[in-house]
């Protein structure tokens, strides 16, 4: 095979692309990008689905700032972790799970690993030895790791089959094409896959189930039917089986409560994993929490060791960076920011039964507006020559269905969200002219 040794530069760094020019960020301030020919554009995926507060915190550089003048590096088994402690604390206060242990590691990916070493350990330590397997979904993301990648049902990002381990996704999830139920009308026994795929393995064999339980970027903000995750908790609390809930894109407000699971009751998982929201793109995290009477399980003298260190897990730098999102988000005038999300939503909303919108689906300051097939890219090229710029993805079905994520900072003002909606909007109208 002719290999050309002369890559163009910027296909030299070994990271995603888009058929669409990079920006040429000069400075960016909240949800606003200034570019070096002097246009603004709003973010509204929130780079990501990250930069939560925006970008440009005081808050988040004066915490870094009094940390980086006490010490930069401080390994948790040597130097006492105190601001990781208050963060801790504050993290599991802001989640309403007060009482929770938690683990501080460098990414969602990580943060899902850990999460799964610490369900494992969890149970065995509970007496189920042979408890091993991890069951997910067939349109989920759990990072980006050969491990996790291999576990997921990510179709687009799925390794080959001698790549993965054996492993793969266990069961549908309760969204179309597969399971075609609208709000309202569903009784949630699309839940019963759950039992079937534990039952399949044998019980025994299971660990846990890890779940998103809004679907982030694979489908794009699928939100399940009333009553799918109590009936997934119950299937799994009968059989002895521990649920993860990755909360990495949807942890922290982003969906409009502190947890997406918060949006029913009787769902709160034995382990969560957060990541985006809390770094809000200053600083690389995740925490994965484990609920109260399990954590004591972990400390156990006949457990196995902690899958939890790390050289760079637990660092001063990234509590300082994460205690200052929080500061952010805890100064939010929560009736503003509510409103801002339902203003959010009935913007997108408008746009259903356009020319081109297949549907439009979320809540909170998560939605999808899915395209018809071929229209993604133009859509975006349009809406960047309007002002905004969107996440793509290309997600469930076959044909994938296509569009786009729009995940705007959680602080953007009534007027920021407007300029979103009018810009896609005109966007929509002038591809439907132009097609
Ligand atoms: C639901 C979910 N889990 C895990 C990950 C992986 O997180 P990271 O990219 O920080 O490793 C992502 C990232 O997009 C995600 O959306």
């Amino acid at each position: 095979m002719f290999v050309d040794r002369n890559l163009p530069r910027r296909e030299r760094l070994l990271t995603s692309a888009r058929p669409l020019p990079d920006f040429d960020v000069v400075s960016a301030s909240g949800p606003w990008l200034r570019l070096a020919d002097g246009r603004r554009i709003f973010d509204g995926s929130s780079g990501l689905i990250c930069v939560n507060v925006g970008q440009g915190s005081r808050a988040v550089f004066s915490r870094v700032e009094q940390q980086f003048r006490r010490s930069s590096f401080g390994g948790a088994a040597v130097v006492q972790p105190n601001l990781q402690l208050e963060l801790m604390e504050r993290l599991c206060q802001a989640v309403g799970r007060p009482a929770d242990s938690v683990a501080l590691v460098t990414c969602g990916t990580l943060g899902v690993e850990v999460a799964i070493g610490l369900a494992r350990n969890i149970v065995r330590a509970r007496g189920g030895k042979r408890r091993a397997d991890i069951l997910t979904s067939t349109l989920s993301y759990h990072g980006m790791s050969a491990f996790t990648l291999a576990l997921a049902g990510n179709g687009v990002r799925r390794p080959r089959t001698e790549d993965a381990f054996g492993l793969g996704p266990a069961f549908p999830p309760p969204y179309p094409p597969t399971h075609g139920h609208t709000q309202g009308s569903c009784d949630a026994s699309c839940a019963d896959e759950v039992a079937k795929a534990i039952d399949s393995r044998g019980a025994e064999n299971v660990a846990a189930v890890l779940l998103e339980p809004v679907n982030g970027t694979t489908g794009g903000a699928f939100v399940p039917p009333d009553g799918y995750l109590r009936r997934v908790s119950d299937i799994c609390r009968e059989r002895n089986v521990l649920v993860i809930h990755d909360e990495v894109l949807t942890g922290l407000w982003r969906t409009g409560t502190p947890l997406a699971s918060h949006h029913w009751d009787g769902v709160e998982p034995d382990l969560c994993i957060l990541s985006k929201g809390l770094g809000a793109g200053y600083t690389a995290v995740g925490a994965v929490l484990v609920a109260p009477e399990l954590a004591p399980l972990l400390r156990h003298d006949a457990a196995d060791p902690l899958p939890a260190l790390g050289t760079m897990a637990t660092h001063p730098l990234q509590a300082a960076a994460c205690l200052g999102v929080l500061d952010e988000l805890e100064a939010m005038d929560f009736d503003a920011f509510q409103a801002r999300g339902q203003q959010l939503g009935a913007g997108l909303r408008s746009l259903a039964g356009q020319p081109g919108v297949r549907d439009v689906r979320g809540l909170g300051h998560l939605y999808a507006v899915e395209l018809e097939p071929g229209l993604l890219w133009p859509l975006m090229e349009q809406a960047e020559r309007n002002g905004v710029f969107f996440y793509p993805f290309t997600g469930a079905g076959q044909p994938k269905s296509e569009g786009i994520v729009v995940a705007p900072p959680l602080t953007s003002t009534a007027d920021d969200i407007s300029h979103l909606t009018t810009a896609l909007s005109n966007a929509v109208t002038a591809l439907a002219r132009l097609g």
